[in-house]
């Protein structure tokens, strides 16, 4: 297994560790399931998940594969919430504090691209997230710079990521130097000071 090659994989690792602790989840990005599925097999049996996807059919997707895993899951299926609605209407639906978010951006290999993140949506729920994430809360961001609105997605996330204040968040930014510029990338953000 090729960790340092696969941003979803190295997202996945630096959430592991705190998903021990959190109690709300939130995929963005739902698409196949995959992520939600990484997030219930980690996460405490008392945490809330929601996952969030505008298209019908990968809400459907992401439900089948947590319902075909259930056995393998730490935690009921009716603490997970499959939201067929864009992540920026999140304040909708949680009104609590977030510990952990993780976006996997783009479109869904194979699918339509009209369905693709754009990055004027993603933004502004990053932003809401970062607003509501609690202290020592994880932000995971994987973004695909190689098709034309992922690339703008790419340099619209780093221009905002750059210039936040360090006294409330630690940003990481992972891009393999010796692979093309092209290749997924990954922003990891941490909640380290209150944020206003
Ligand atoms: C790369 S795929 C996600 C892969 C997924 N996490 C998995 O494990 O299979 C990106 C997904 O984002 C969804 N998407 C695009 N814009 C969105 C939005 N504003 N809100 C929520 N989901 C969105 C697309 O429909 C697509 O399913």
């Amino acid at each position: 297994m090729q960790k340092l090659s696969n941003s979803i994989q190295l997202a996945h690792c630096l959430l592991k560790d705190r998903l021990n602790e959190a109690k709300i989840i939130v995929d963005a990005t739902a698409g196949n399931g995959n992520d939600t599925l990484f997030l219930a097999q980690n996460a405490l049996n008392n945490a809330q998940i929601y996952a969030f996807d505008i298209q019908k059919e990968a809400i459907e997707n992401t439900k089948a594969l947590l319902i075909k895993n259930k056995d393998n899951i730490n935690l009921p299926l009716e603490n997970i919430s499959f939201i067929h609605d864009s992540h920026e209407n999140i304040d909708n639906y949680i009104q609590t504090k977030i510990d952990i978010a993780i976006f996997n951006l783009g479109y869904l290999p194979g699918g339509d691209h009209k369905f693709t993140t754009k990055d004027d949506t993603t933004l502004k729920t990053i932003d809401k997230i970062l607003n509501n994430l609690n202290i020592n809360g994880y932000v995971a961001i994987v973004m695909y710079p190689g098709h034309e609105e992922g690339s703008k997605e790419y340099q619209s996330i780093k221009l905002f990521v750059k210039d936040l204040p360090k006294k409330s968040f630690t940003v990481g930014w992972y891009k393999m130097i010796n692979h093309n510029f092209n290749a997924p990338a990954l922003c990891w953000i941490e909640k380290v000071g209150e944020y206003a």
